[in-house]
């Protein structure tokens, strides 16, 4: 059994997260979406409506599930979980410099290894702050993000 976990914050989830979390789905038995919070930061949706939302868009995929990880540490969450492996996904030269210290510590703290997955490069330049800063001055962000997160954010009137 071969499990692994794919961390973030998915604040909100975006086309390129859900493409990383299939392609993880198809080299594991087992995928555990972490949603994490960072309690001193102002998230814009809570913990919950992103577990809501992440189990909507990729609770379907097989032997994918979605769990909320709070604030505590990723390699403990990996090791309570039983899963060997981190799946991070890489856009860039940028995300690569930013991963491997992460990598190289989570696997110092319990030995869990990091796996990258080259990200499609259709969302190469997309993010999460991106894509809150284009939605709310009033841009076109349909392209990159699931119908689940598109509907909440029109109904937060997030633009006015
Ligand atoms: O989507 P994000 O915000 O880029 O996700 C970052 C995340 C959650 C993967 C990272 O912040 C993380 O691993 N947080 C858990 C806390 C932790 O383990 N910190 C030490 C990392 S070596």
């Amino acid at each position: 059994m071969r499990r692994a976990v794919c961390p973030g914050s998915f604040d909100p989830v975006h086309k390129g997260h859900i493409e990383i979390i299939a392609r993880a789905s198809n080299l594991f038995d087992e995928v555990i979406v972490a949603v994490s919070t960072n309690y001193n930061k102002k998230h814009l949706f809570s913990e919950e409506e992103r577990v809501n939302i992440l189990a909507e868009c990729v609770g379907g995929l097989r032997g994918v599930t979605v769990e909320p990880m709070g604030q505590g540490l990723l390699a403990e969450f990996c090791r309570d979980h039983g899963a060997e492996s981190i799946v991070k996904g890489l856009r860039s030269e940028a995300d690569y410099q930013y991963e491997v210290p992460m990598a190289t510590m989570n696997r110092h703290l319990t030995g869990v290894e990091t796996v990258f997955l080259q990200g499609d490069q259709t969302y190469a330049h997309v993010s999460s702050s991106l894509i809150k800063e284009v939605h709310k001055l009033g841009g076109d962000i349909s392209d990159f993000v699931p119908t689940a997160v598109l509907k909440r954010l029109e109904s937060q009137n997030f633009g006015s």
